[in-house]
């Protein structure tokens, strides 16, 4: 059975913790408890070690943290051929699977793809590419990723010159009248969820200030449920 995202609601504040910052010796126990502190879905970070300059972990690990977990898997794909890999990945437990528009692969084709695996649909933006780039997309995807960091590495510092262009995609999204998840990822935290919220993102990813908050990861959850802000005020 696989997780439906478009049950979710768009003008909630959602968490999904990004596994990446998890202690990957325990990480059933590190879920159990991530899933115990109210996260509404499990951030997946794939890196093909191309198009990041970086390897994380890929199917082997997805298909055995699914056996013990009952959240929706967000798989976020930072590899170069997401069209050849997107059945790999749904079969292996992902229920949403994002890609990148950089990426090698035709954004159509990958789109079909996905779905044709029988997951929602995310299409992600790195901080060089432009907003218009998935315009051409965006009757075709459940969810908008906008990257607030250069994808690779977690902990880095959330770039909040990104924020214009959340803004600018929330307000196409509204203007066609779409109920997709506008989704920030990189150095979301206390200080910078509320930011990102108020600009148009309502589905925060966070590794490091979930993870590893010094007041555990119930209470990270906690906070940015709680930066709703000023989410619809359509700055
Ligand atoms: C970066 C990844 C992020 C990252 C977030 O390439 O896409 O999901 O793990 O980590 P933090 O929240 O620590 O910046
Ligand atoms: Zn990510």
């Amino acid at each position: 059975m696989k997780y439906d995202l478009r049950t979710l609601p768009t003008d909630k504040v959602l968490v999904s913790p990004s596994l990446l910052a998890a202690d990957f010796g325990n990480l059933d126990k590190d879920i159990a408890e991530v899933t115990a502190a109210g996260a509404d879905m499990l951030h997946l970070d794939v890196m093909d070690g191309s198009f990041v300059p970086n390897i994380s972990f890929g199917v082997p690990v997805i298909k055995s943290i699914r056996k013990n977990s009952t959240l929706l898997f967000d798989a976020h794909l930072m590899i170069d051929h997401p069209q050849k890999y997107a059945k790999v990945f749904a079969d292996a437990g992902a229920d949403h699977i994002t890609f990148h528009v950089e990426s090698l692969d035709d954004p159509a084709a990958v789109i079909a793809a996905i779905r044709e695996a029988g997951c929602t649909v995310g299409i992600s933006v790195k901080p060089k590419t432009p907003a218009s780039a998935i315009f051409p997309y965006l009757e075709m995807v459940d969810m908008v990723l906008v990257m607030t960091v250069e994808p690779g590495f977690g902990g880095q510092s959330f770039m909040e010159d990104m924020m214009p262009k959340v803004a600018e995609i929330k307000k196409e999204i509204l203007k066609r009248g779409l109920k997709i998840q506008l989704q920030t990822d990189g150095g979301v935290d206390a200080k910078t969820s509320p930011v990102a919220a108020a600009y148009g993102s309502n589905l925060q990813v966070a590794g490091t200030a979930v993870f590893r908050h010094p007041e555990g990861m119930a209470k990270a959850v906690e906070i940015i449920h709680n930066s709703t802000a000023v989410l619809d005020s359509n700055i």
